[in-house]
């Protein structure tokens, strides 16, 4: 398979979850590959600063949470928690360190060159990184995404007063007042990291609820959960300037519809807003490759950009900004590559907000399916179930949320699965198993789930969809 004319078969630009497992896939096909990355570590934005440590300090935090709140003491454990940030710190860089050495360990069993440094495009099948010229046969832009910067608020990660979600990873102290900027998905998880450990958090959301893209019904509990426990949420508020003295950050905020403008003081600020993908420095302009309104890379099904020999995948391309995307992508790319079929079912990829209760979802939301079914709200039924009935959810003191199936309405295939649950990160896999057989609500609600677990509430909503759950 090997050409000689090239120093590698494959490169791959980007050692994240995208660019790392094509580059290990494609040298398991027997692809002579080599990756390019300049951070210091293997792993991308997701092992670094992003997926991995990011849960560490919402795992860590939640049991902090657990003591402090009352749940462990309800259930006669009675402890009076001390923080040790330091510590949680250090568990959460050891996390970071193993994981991302672990990708090194991978390279180097499966033969995959790592050119440390920048890459940038000479042409269309050579890459200068660093002082090297590297060519390759084929090569694949997986270069991932960075913070969007909101004008007026600048990020400062060494002074840690207005910060983005790599700087709200390392803070030093619980900041008094934090204002998280943006109600997604990061602004909720690392919101939640602070208010368990004592912070007051402030959310303010440009929009008039939570998490975008999400399920209207979701988006409504997930907010009336997140105030009961003592985040304050400013929907429909857009933040206009931020001015720093000394250590303390005051904020100018205004309806978002327009409106008297006011001000609020914090001694931390996080940016969260969205990410965008990163293509500066790559030299695009060398190979004549554009990118689109939102700066992505556009494919076609097969991963292949508009440049004959020049592939791209992950946060770089168009779709959720995810590591399981980038992943099970950066699979297919590799695959076809060499020559076989690689493919990913991008209408059954699951998300997943890691607080607590967790959020997730797959498939379509209830006001997708209809707008799909050109408005006839009665195309979809719609089977919805309490956690607060679910015997373990209840028994393990975890009365919130819900599951909801989606279904449609003429042949019962299920649409979409959207839960609000202590698990529901892991609940939603069998979701997403179920869809990409094309399950309907009816196989779900008749096979058999194990008593007494949380996925039986994805049962009971599968048999409410059909309108016969038995414990409401
Ligand atoms: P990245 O992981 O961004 O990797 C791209 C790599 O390319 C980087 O290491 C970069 O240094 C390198 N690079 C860029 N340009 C060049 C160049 N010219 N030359 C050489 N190297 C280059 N997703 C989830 O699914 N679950 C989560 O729980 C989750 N949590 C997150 C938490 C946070 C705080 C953040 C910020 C993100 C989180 N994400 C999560 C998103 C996830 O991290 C991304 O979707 C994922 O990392 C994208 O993978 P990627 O391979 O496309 O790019
Ligand atoms: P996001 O897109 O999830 O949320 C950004 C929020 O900011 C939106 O609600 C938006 O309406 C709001 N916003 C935008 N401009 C604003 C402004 N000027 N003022 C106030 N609010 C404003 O982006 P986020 O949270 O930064 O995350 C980036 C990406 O990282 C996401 O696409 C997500 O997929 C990924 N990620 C995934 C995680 C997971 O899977 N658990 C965890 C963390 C990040």
């Amino acid at each position: 398979m090997a050409d000689n004319s090239y120093d590698y078969d494959v490169l791959i630009i980007g050692a994240g979850p995208g660019g790392y497992v094509a580059a290990i896939r494609a040298a398991q096909l027997g692809l002579k590959t080599a990756c390019a990355e300049s951070r210091e570590t293997l792993g991308g934005t997701c092992l670094n600063v992003g997926c991995i440590p990011s849960k560490a300090m919402l795992h860590a935090s939640e049991f902090f949470d657990a003591a402090a709140n009352g749940t462990m003491e309800s259930m006669g454990v009675e402890v009076k928690p001390k923080l040790n940030l330091d510590k949680m710190h250090a568990q959460r860089l050891d996390a970071v360190s193993g994981l991302t050495k672990g990708i090194e360990f991978l390279f180097k069993k499966n033969k995959v060159d790592w050119k440390k440094g920048l890459a940038t495009f000479e042409d269309a099948h050579t890459v200068k990184v660093g002082d090297e010229t590297v060519t390759a046969k084929d090569i694949v832009i997986a270069t991932g995404s960075s913070v969007t910067p909101l004008p007026g608020v600048e990020v400062d990660n060494d002074k840690l007063i207005v910060v983005d979600s790599t700087g709200a990873l390392e803070l030093p102290k619980v900041p008094k007042t934090m204002v998280v900027i943006g109600g997604g998905v990061i602004g909720l998880e690392l919101g939640s990291v602070w208010r368990r450990l004592g912070a007051e958090v402030i959310v303010v959301e440009y929009l008039d609820q939570l998490l975008p893209g999400m399920d209207g019904d979701i988006r409504k509990e997930a907010a009336k959960i997140f105030k009961k426990q003592g985040m304050e949420l400013r929907l429909s508020t857009k933040v206009t300037g931020c001015t720093v003295k000394g250590k303390k950050a005051t904020l100018t905020l205004e309806p978002s519809a327009g409106g008297d403008a006011e001000t609020l003081e914090a001694d931390c600020v996080l940016v969260s807003i969205g990410r965008r993908p990163n293509t500066d420095g790559l030299g695009l302009e060398n190979i004549g490759l554009e990118t689109n309104q939102r700066g992505q890379i556009e494919i076609d099904h097969d991963f292949r950009t508009t440049v004959d020999g020049v592939w791209a995948i992950g946060d770089v391309v168009p779709g959720p900004m995810l590591a399981h995307k980038a992943e099970d992508e950066g699979i297919a790319v590799a695959e076809n590559i060499a020559g076989q079929t690689g493919i990913v079912n991008h209408d059954v990829i699951p998300g997943v907000v890691y607080t607590w209760p967790e959020i997730a979802g797959v498939g379509l939301t209830q006001e997708e399916a209809i707008e799909k079914a050109g408005g006839d709200k009665k195309a979809i039924n719609v089977g919805k179930f309490p956690m607060m009935a679910n015997s373990r959810a209840k028994t393990n003191h975890e009365p919130d949320g819900f599951v909801k199936i989606i279904a449609d309405a003429e042949t019962d295939r299920v649409l979409g699965v959207w839960c609000i649950a202590s698990v529901a990160g892991t609940m939603i896999a069998e979701a997403g198993i179920a869809m990409e057989f094309g399950a309907t609500s009816e196989d779900i609600a008749y096979t058999c789930h194990a008593h007494p677990t949380h996925p039986e509430a994805i049962k009971e909503a599968a048999m409410a969809v059909i309108g016969k759950p038995i414990h409401i």
